[in-house]
């Protein structure tokens, strides 16, 4: 059996399902669910992250409304957006595509998004459910990993995992789902000491730093599942993971390549999310 995890041939089969179930929806409720996503200024990234995720939406049959907004945009006509979308009865899903640029201020523009309506579970309500132990809406890339390693078989109850990186988007959400699924968990970070030896020592890898190659090939214990949320385009213009991975497999059980991993499993589970949120509101 092939090592590599196929995150693009798993997040269409789900994108079927969630297809069948935005059917459904439609048939129940006279309507589409609806997704509005901001994206604030020209970042390539953000750009052809949200174009994919446009795509995506229309291929399930969910309305996607799009709001690109000037770089210099003010911190007023932001949040004044997300009000008029929160009161917006077409609009189940709200997203923010991050990062924002510098002079807005993420967390006041996160907490004014409906609960109800937020795609992505950055609002602190859904965190905290989640936090809690009865979550809500779950971010979508842990989310999306989490069904990875459970459509591979990965089994995590008892296992150390260790979690390179601390954002509020994958590193922090990621340990609450891996303890919930009773992993032992260690989150390391930039000042973390000695992270050759950590992650020599655990069977789970969850990379997300964003620093291309940071994990090395050989601190990869033999039989460990490894799972690259880094994606990084180089000066040579190629995609590249936070895992060096070709010698990284050759020590894994499993691995998701970049790109082709996670990134698909992520706009998935954000169909996903925005179906969950409409149903939640079922008009
Ligand atoms: N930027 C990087 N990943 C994400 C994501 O999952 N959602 C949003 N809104 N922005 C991101």
């Amino acid at each position: 059996m092939s090592k590599i995890i196929d995150g693009k041939a798993l997040s269409l089969k789900q994108r079927d399902i969630i297809a069948g179930q935005v059917s459904e929806f439609i048939n129940k409720y006279g309507r589409s669910p609806g997704l509005a996503v901001i994206l604030v200024g020209d970042d390539p990234a953000s750009r052809v992250y949200v174009k994919n995720k446009r795509i995506a939406c229309e291929k399930a049959g969910i309305k996607s409304f799009d709001y690109h907004m000037d770089t210099d945009i003010s911190q007023t006509e932001v949040v004044s957006l997300i009000d008029t979308l929160n009161a917006e009865d077409d609009v189940d899903g709200i997203l923010v595509q991050l990062p924002l640029p510098d002079h807005l201020n993420t967390q006041e523009i996160l907490l004014r998004i409906d609960p109800s309506k937020d795609a992505d579970g950055f609002h602190p309500y859904n965190l905290g459910r989640l936090l809690m132990g009865s979550p809500t809406i779950v971010s979508a890339t842990p989310y999306g990993i989490m069904l990875m390693l459970k459509e591979y078989n990965v089994s995590i109850d008892g296992k150390d995992a260790i979690i390179v990186g601390r954002s509020n988007i994958v590193g922090k959400p990621m340990a609450i789902l891996l303890m919930m699924a009773h992993a032992t968990v260690t989150i390391c970070h930039t000042h973390t000491k000695d992270l050759g030896a950590k992650v020599k020592s655990a069977d789970i890898v969850i990379a997300a730093t964003g620093r291309p190659h940071i994990i090395k090939g050989e601190w990869i214990k033999d039989g460990a599942v490894v799972i690259d949320v880094g994606i990084t385009r180089t000066e040579t213009g190629s995609l590249v993971g936070d895992v060096e991975f070709d010698e990284a497999i050759k020590h894994a059980s499993l691995i998701t390549p970049v790109p082709g991993g996670v990134g698909p499993m992520t706009i998935t589970m954000l169909l996903e999310n925005t179906l969950k949120v409409a149903n939640g509101r079922k008009q």
